[in-house]
């Protein structure tokens, strides 16, 4: 027991800590640098990209956390770092540096805490990290007392009274971690298999095959790695819930226990459980909390009106504990050693003396938002919901629910043909579909924890509490009684959870739509554009019936309209699968076309009509890009003779050649193939090597899902009445998005162009 104050019994002992750039270890730190100035501290860091181990501490420490020991110290904490007091040991988990002889205390922060890692990732971490760090210690000389920070939920799915002890089960956890690794080796085999391949490249090419054969070979690959990781997900919450646990997090948590308690007997050790960390009540200051931790993500949804039910039993308990009390309690039991052999366990929870119900919790943090709404961009303030507790099984049903409706919905939105009222059903299907998303997952994560009747007890953590000297109940007691949950959560938590939010919307301000820009800079700059649907309002089908039809006949013209119109649905078909191969089904129609004539029509009686089809948004473009000294080229899957009337706005025009005989007739074969999908896009790439085009500075115009290679192959894409699948993806790469068709404004003439 702790008869001395913790000042004291801590002064000189050098504590090493795990972790200490996460939210425990970073409130920990901040309580050994501001309470314990005799307490030298070793911090165990991995660098990340190109920072350093030391400068990570360098950047935690100018973090706000440390604001009230800046003031005290005059604003410098360099020096703590450079006279040693703080030592820093750059290294993962999986890769230890050599550890010094004199620890004599560790805590172990560091862990992954994902509820749904790959099980492979959670073993890595939790179990294997957990090994490496003993044997590092065991290697370094050094006999420290270890404290091991797990969670109170490595309980797992029991009910009722959880003691403050040894886990009573008998999973074996090396086997455990054995079989973990070993899965990733058999996902990527798995994902390997012929039949498997077979289902990523169907699927694949069931949504890219009208861009061409190399996009669906990487959407192939993306979806074959998701399956992976999937899969390893999958199975570490299969086989965590199969032995009793909540997800992966908890069972490979609990596995972490009894790694400790085998392989460190020779040590004191101790295993600390809080519930669920959430912001401080007192230090470093009342509402610090950093990153989003397990509730923050639903208060959040349910003050953006997201939430509109919870699966929890409305008296059951939610276990919450302030980060400081965790913080307070690891110091005390750090400074209480047990013997080796006896680990000491402590649970830090809120449940057993201070219940907050799920229904007090609703209540408070709804009367916050009530008083304090949020305000969306596109809705204003927020009205929150009331929970009505409908049980586990009807929430689940709803999602089910509302998952069916909306795939049903956005089957049929995204087989309309395009226009604004389709695209405008796209985006509100995107948001449901991103709330269904966010309350599938939260909903199958929360589940077994909203569900749980765990009361943990915590009569050795009150016993520690007791034993606090009286000088340090004040400054370091974690007793949970003196949580007062109204003062906690509306004045403290909620608004600390909403700050940045806040904080944040106003530094966006109103949402603005990325718009396009045409910069000067310079001659090897291209401005791409296609032709049907971007410059003309205008269709392949329409075109060949407006080309055809005057060259005919009477007789032939009304037998070549009623061919068309039952070819019709064969070529639609055919076009959502390939559309090169549709262009040419309809290009084989030329055949005995005399090309003169083709020609003749197009200038004569053709030439007006695409004229007054020609968006003037798209000749104001032409125009800008013409001043910029841009160079203009067209690319078409359309036939040639049908560019001619605008030809001249370009500099280079590449379209599909009709094959034409000695006595200038069409064959119905193509001389040059059109170019769609990736075959615009390669055409443009090598086209630019050759000419010494700069395509991160060029743009490209265009309306179609199957132009996404072209798009993409320039750094400045620019989107026209796209169809839905393209307005998708335009809207998540935030590129421009402008309406060309279907607004009437006053055309520049042709002539004014060039
Ligand atoms: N937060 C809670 O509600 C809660 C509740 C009960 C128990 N706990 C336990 O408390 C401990 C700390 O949790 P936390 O909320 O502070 O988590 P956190 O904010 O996610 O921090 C995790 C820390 O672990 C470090 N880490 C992870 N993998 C590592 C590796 N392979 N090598 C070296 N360092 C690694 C991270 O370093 P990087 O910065 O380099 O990533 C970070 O410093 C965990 O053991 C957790 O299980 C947390």
């Amino acid at each position: 027991m702790t008869a001395r104050p913790l000042a004291e019994a801590l002064a000189g002992q050098r504590i090493l800590v795990t972790g200490s750039t996460g939210f425990v270890g970073e409130a920990l730190l901040e309580r050994l640098l501001h309470d314990l100035p005799e307490t030298p501290v070793t911090l165990v860091v991995r660098a990340r990209g190109m920072i350093s181990a030391h400068d990570r501490v360098r950047q935690v420490l100018a973090g706000p956390a440390f604001e009230r020991l800046r003031t005290r110290r005059g604003d410098d904490l360099g020096p703590l770092l450079d006279s040693g007091h703080i030592a820093v040991l750059e290294g993962d988990l999986d890769n230890l540096p050599e550890l010094p002889g004199d620890i004599d205390i560790v805590i172990h922060c560091a862990g992954e805490v994902s509820f749904d890692p790959a099980i492979d990732e959670g073993f890595a971490t939790n179990v294997h990290g957990t090994l490496n760090l003993l044997a590092a210690i065991e290697a370094s000389g050094s006999r420290p007392h270890y404290v091991h920070v797990s969670t109170a939920y490595v309980a797992g799915r029991q009910q009722g009274h959880v003691r403050e002890g040894r886990l009573d089960h008998t999973v074996d956890w090396r086997a455990e971690a054995a079989m973990a690794a070993q899965l990733r080796e058999r996902a990527e085999i798995d994902s390997r298999s012929a039949e498997q391949l077979a289902v990523f490249t169907a699927e694949a090419d069931a949504d890219h095959s009208t861009l061409g054969a190399l996009s669906v070979s990487a959407e192939a690959e993306r979806r074959r790695r998701e399956w992976v990781t999937k899969t390893l997900v999958d199975a570490g919450r299969e086989r965590g819930r199969s032995l009793g646990w909540t997800d992966c997090y908890t069972f490979t948590k609990a596995m972490a226990e009894r790694a400790v308690e085998e392989t460190a007997a020779h040590l004191p050790v101790t295993v600390l459980r809080p519930s669920i960390i959430e912001s401080a009540l007192r230090q470093p200051f009342p509402g610090w909390i950093e990153g989003f931790k397990m509730a923050e993500p639903i208060i959040l949804a349910f003050g953006r009106g997201d939430l509109p039910d919870f699966p929890g039993i409305p008296d059951g308990v939610i276990d919450i504990i302030p980060v400081d009390l965790v913080v307070n309690a690891t110091l005390a039991a750090a400074a209480t050693r047990p013997e080796p052999g006896a680990p000491a366990y402590y649970t830090i929870c809120s449940g057993a003396r201070n219940p907050l119900s799920f229904r007090l919790l609703h209540d408070l943090v709804w009367g916050y938002f009530v008083e304090h709404p949020m305000v969306q961009r596109d809705r204003g303030e927020v009205r929150v919901p009331r929970w009505q507790w409908p049980g586990s099984e009807r929430v689940d049903q709803l999602i089910r629910l509302g998952d069916r409706a909306h795939r049903t919905a956005d089957r049929v939105v995204t087989s309309l043909p395009r226009s604004a009222r389709t695209r405008d059903w796209a985006r509100s299907l995107d948001r449901q579909r991103g709330r269904l998303d966010f309350l599938r997952r939260y909903f199958d994560l929360y589940r077994p924890y909203a569900d749980a009747e765990l009361h943990f007890s915590d009569r050795s953590t009150l016993a520690l509490h007791e034993a606090l000297h009286p000088d340090d109940v004040e400054p370091f007691g974690f007793d949970a009684t003196m949580i007062d949950w109204r003062y906690y959560l509306v004045e403290v938590h909620v608004p600390a959870v909403v700050a940045p939010l806040t904080a944040l919307s106003a530094l966006r301000g109103p949402r603005t739509e990325p718009t396009r820009r045409v910069a000067e800079n310079g001659s090897d700059t291209v401005a791409v554009f296609d032709m049907d649907g971007t410059l003309l309002s205008s269709n392949v089908v329409e075109s060949y019936l407006w080309l055809r039809l005057p060259e005919l006949a009477m007789t032939a013209k009304a037998r070549e309209v009623g061919e068309v119109a039952r070819a019709l649905p064969r070529w639609l078909v055919t076009q959502r699968r390939d559309r090169a191969a549709f262009l040419r089904m309809v290009y084989r129609r030329y055949e005995g076309a005399s090309i003169a004539e083709l020609e003749r029509i197009v200038d004569d009686e053709l030439a007006p009509m695409m004229l007054t089809r020609l968006s003037s948004h798209a000749v104001r473009a032409i125009r800008e890009h013409r001043l910029a000294g841009h160079r203009l080229v067209l690319v078409t899957g359309a036939v040639t003779p049908l560019t001619r009337p605008v030809a001249a706005l370009f500099d280079e025009v590449v379209a599909a050649e009709l094959s034409v005989d000695e006595f200038g007739r069409c064959t119905g074969h193509l001389d040059r193939p059109p170019l769609v999908g990736e075959s615009r896009a390669a055409w443009l790439r090598h086209r630019a090597l050759e000419a010494g085009w700069d395509l991160a500075a060029s743009y490209a115009y265009a309306d179609s899902a199957s132009d996404l290679p072209l798009l993409r192959a320039v750094g400045q894409p620019v989107v026209i009445d796209p169809d839905v699948v393209l307005f998708r993806v335009a809207r998540k790469e935030r590129w421009p998005m402008e309406i060309w068709h279907g607004t009437k404004t006053q055309a520049p003439t042709v002539a004014a162009v060039r």
